[in-house]
């Protein structure tokens, strides 16, 4: 069972700062990323106070995205037990008790319209939660005019069981990610990064990520967990990676344990956490204390391939790659094309792009034609695709 904490609940009892009516920055934290936002930014720090009060502290349009977890409402009837009547570890703390939905509404909307503030045009936010509270945010961000990027199902790869076994195991939560308004499109999304390092497969929304336990779970000395909600680093580094650039700077307005930040500071990003229990900032300040940021080379983004310059093919004919006149193959010979000065490709009477004609010859309705011709050279293939990068290297030399 998680530990009872003071500090009243519900939307109007959060308005006050801390236990001592300050928003009190804690001791940096020695991250090294480089510096390229306001110097008035509490960066790398966690604000114990209510988020809502500590956020208005903050200068507007300054951080470069949100991931909160925010009070599930999770409403809980008495204690939960196993079938050998031991207690089960639930989240019955003060700060997720509500007095009603609406207080729950209202304390949802103060919260989200703080972080919008503070949300440069192109950050994005992220919010996770259980089927108790993430319709209600979803609905709540729609009415602020957030724009829904993905809803993203962390599905728990070791989930607690039901143990009364009156409803299905629940097995996941949801994330919702989304830009500050529907005009906001130059969001940071690595989407190629993503693709590569999953097998080069899109990136889908369903994530199998197991539940935060072993050593990664905070433990006090009495071998109890810390937090009731602590989240695994893993699905925190999908977040910070997918959609943050290193430097960034990570907002947390519920810090709990700091997972946030911990895996901010790895990865080279900033962060502010705030966190209105002192007991948790103190965990999370020790916690990211001890984590070292992963070197320059680990981190740096991976150029994505919207970013990178578009080359024509006739660049390839004019840079003296390919010649006019000469045959292109696919790469086991089946079919070919005669080159042609204006730098489309001929099969017989037909001409047209590298593309179409590469899904022509194949009787396909789309084809890379980058990836699918070669040039032979000395008895060798040598793919099209490799001369575009000569090209685009010497474009950006
Ligand atoms: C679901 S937990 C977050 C857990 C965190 N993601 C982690 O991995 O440890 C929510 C946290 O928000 C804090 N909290 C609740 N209401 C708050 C408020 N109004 N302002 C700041 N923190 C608040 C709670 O004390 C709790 O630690």
């Amino acid at each position: 069972m998680g530990t009872s904490r003071t500090g009243a609940a519900g939307a109007t009892a959060r308005t006050h700062v801390s236990r001592t009516g300050q928003v009190a920055p804690a001791p940096r934290t020695g991250l090294k990323a480089p510096l390229s936002v306001a110097p008035s930014l509490p960066l790398d720090e966690i604000l114990i106070g209510d988020c809502i009060a500590a956020l208005e502290r903050l200068p507007p349009e300054s951080v470069d995205a949100v991931f909160a977890d925010p009070p599930y409402n999770l409403q809980l009837e008495g204690a939960l037990t196993r079938p050998d009547a031991s207690l089960v570890d639930a989240v019955d703390d003060d700060w997720d008790k509500f007095a009603s939905f609406s207080a729950y509404d209202a304390f949802t909307r103060a919260w989200l319209l703080a972080c919008r503030r503070v949300m440069k045009k192109n950050a994005t936010l992220w919010v996770i939660g259980s089927y108790h509270n993430i319709f209600r945010v979803g609905a709540t961000l729609q009415d602020l005019d957030f724009w829904l990027l993905n809803d993203i199902v962390w599905r728990k790869a070791n989930p607690m069981p039901n143990f009364r076994g009156r409803r299905f195991t629940n097995a996941h939560e949801t994330l919702i990610w989304a830009s500050k308004s529907a005009g906001a499109k130059a969001y940071t999304f690595h989407y190629d990064a993503l693709k590569a390092g999953n097998e080069d497969t899109q990136m889908r929304s369903d994530w199998f990520i197991p539940l935060c336990t072993g050593e990664e779970r905070l433990k006090g000395a009495d071998g109890r967990k810390v937090h009731p909600t602590q989240k695994p680093e893993a699905l925190l580094a999908r977040v910070i990676l997918s959609s943050t650039n290193p430097g960034d700077v990570v907002l947390d307005p519920f810090f709990g344990t700091g997972t946030t930040g911990a895996v901010a500071k790895r990865l080279g990003r900033h962060f502010i956490g705030v966190e209105r229990d002192s007991a948790y900032a103190a965990a999370a300040r020790a916690r990211i204390a001890a984590v070292e940021p992963l070197s320059g080379a680990a981190i740096a983004a991976a150029p994505e391939k919207r970013a990178e310059a578009r080359v024509p093919f006739l660049s390839l004919i004019e840079g003296g790659h390919v010649q006019p006149g000469e045959t292109l193959v696919d790469e086991r010979r089946r079919h070919k094309a005669v080159v042609r000065a204006d730098g489309t490709l001929a099969v017989g009477p037909i001409v047209g792009s590298i593309h179409k004609i590469g899904a022509l010859v194949q009787g396909l309705p789309a084809c890379n034609g980058w990836t699918f011709w070669n040039a032979e050279r000395a008895g060798r293939l040598v793919s099209i695709d490799a001369y575009r990068a000569k090209v685009r290297e010497a474009l950006s030399a």
